[in-house]
């Protein structure tokens, strides 16, 4: 804490002593450009930024100033970028277990974890290192040789799954690089399996349900029905229908003899934390079952040990296992990777040539993977999970009874938290990040919590108190 008031207080001051000057050393040499920019800058503050200072200097970390090294890096970068996200001013440069520091070297507690993906914490050192190793050994040589790693990812993948109490009848994993495309493939596997089932062509419809977030290839955005996302690139792959979550009465209807496969998060993340009842992912696997549809799992957010078990539905009964499972998120802890386990009814029916990917399966992201996964299904870390999660929830209780016409419920499960709120959480969030806290919103005014799962209590109180005072700064 002293270490963080201190660059707190450089930061203040350096913002105050005209809002250009790097406060730390640092080393990179694009830091140097950026210093050297910065110091081009003008460093009398005119009137008009007088007050902006004066609220500055009232804030831990307030954004970065128009004249800051961040907005000179942003002003030369960002006319390259295509503009497909709407990003925050602080420009992050370092991160380490749950904090992340940014150009300004002003601290900030992460509780997104990259949204859902650095579970062991920024920077594992141990993650570090086998990085270097595995670079220095073999980057690629192509899914068309066999390597040590892609296989061993598989076969622990399959092995904690099983030991999970999850997907008992895991039986194969295709590895890939992103979520997207676990789903993609998962999409892929399932409509083989209709072809297979049904030769005449008919049984070809994928549904999933409102709200679902399944990713942005053409495929999986084709079981995303957010119109927001979807409208640009209409049309959509033809065969997609849409239910609606946790409806029992409408399964029947919905998922029919047409049907070769049906995607669901057991948690859905961006749909605002909403979490599937047991007894609808039980009668919805029963549906499948009778129609012969592929019952497909995407846990790219809610699994890896975010809830406290390996995956989401590990605590369902072996009726209601899936039978492909998409993950992806914190399987690389940052490194790009995505993985679709199937059990043999789906395996058995996938041919050579069917898929494919030049990067998927590299040994350096299965490497990665290989640890991570043994980390994450440990059950130790896993009961840690849960007792954080409490922590949270805890917290959160007292701020609802603090703020009763702000916070509507609480919903998720271990560290996989939502705060339905009243309102648009946006100025909580920048008034959270002006405190030097990270958190994202979801769904329809949800306030989303994705932390580390090594996040420690003391930092989880650290995160409570700046919430509270972010939404008390926004109450008046
Ligand atoms: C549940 C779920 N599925 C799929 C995806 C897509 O993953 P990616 O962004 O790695 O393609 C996401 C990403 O947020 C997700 O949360």
């Amino acid at each position: 804490m002293a270490f963080r008031a201190s660059l707190r207080f450089a930061a203040k001051s350096s913002s105050i002593a005209g809002r250009t000057t790097m406060t730390t050393t640092t080393t990179t040499t694009q830091h140097a450009r950026f210093l050297s920019q910065a110091a081009a800058m003008p460093t009398t503050p005119s009137p008009a930024s007088h007050a902006q200072i004066q609220r500055d200097a009232s804030l831990p970390n307030p954004d970065p100033a128009a004249d800051s090294a961040s907005a000179a890096l942003v002003r030369e970068h960002a006319p390259f970028m295509v503009a497909t996200y709407s990003r925050p001013a602080p420009v992050f440069i370092k991160g380490e277990g749950s904090y992340l520091w940014d150009l300004e070297n002003r601290k900030y507690l992460d509780l997104t974890a990259g949204i859902a993906v650095n579970s062991l914490g920024h920077c594992d050192p141990e993650f570090a290192k086998l990085i270097a190793q595995q670079a220095q050994t073999l980057v690629h040589a192509s899914n068309l040789y066999y390597n040590p790693w892609t296989g061993a990812l598989s076969k622990l993948l399959v092995e904690k799954t099983l030991e999970s109490g999850g997907m008992h009848d895991a039986a194969a994993v295709f590895v890939c690089n992103s979520g997207s495309e676990a789903n993609e493939a998962g999409i892929k596997f399932a409509r083989k399996v209709g072809k297979v089932l049904d030769p005449s062509g008919s049984k070809t419809e994928i549904v999933s349900f409102r709200n679902a977030f399944h990713g942005r290839t053409m495929g999986s955005l084709s079981a995303t029905p957010n119109p927001k996302y979807q409208a640009p690139f209409a049309p959509m792959v033809p065969g997609f229908r849409v239910g609606r979550y946790n409806d029992i009465a409408a399964l029947d209807e919905l998922v029919t003899e047409k049907t070769c496969g049906v995607l669901v998060e057991p948690i859905q993340g961006e749909g605002g934390v909403q979490v599937a009842s047991d007894e609808f992912l039980i009668a919805l696997a029963e549906r499948c079952r009778a129609v012969g549809a592929v019952l497909l799992y995407d846990e790219i957010q809610c699994g890896m040990s975010r809830t406290g078990q390996l995956w989401a539905h590990s605590h369902l009964p072996a009726s209601a296992h899936p039978d492909i499972l998409t993950t992806a998120k914190a399987l690389g802890n940052g490194f790009p990777i995505g993985a679709t386990i199937v059990n043999a009814h789906v395996a058995e029916k996938i041919k050579v040539g069917d898929h494919g990917t030049t990067f998927g399966g590299n040994p350096v992201a299965c490497r990665l993977a290989h640890y991570i996964v043994s980390r994450l299904a440990d059950p130790a870390l896993q009961a840690d999970v849960v007792a954080k999660g409490k922590v949270f929830e805890a917290g959160f209780a007292a701020l609802k009874d603090k703020y009763p016409e702000l916070i509507a419920e609480t919903r998720g499960k271990g560290l996989i938290l939502g705060l339905q709120l009243t309102e648009d959480p946006t100025p909580i969030v920048t008034a959270a990040r002006e405190r030097g806290m990270l958190v994202i919103t979801a769904g329809t005014n949800t306030l989303r919590f994705v932390p580390s799962l090594t996040i420690t209590d003391a930092e989880i109180q650290e995160g409570l108190k700046i919430l509270d005072d972010a939404i008390q700064t926004t109450r008046v």
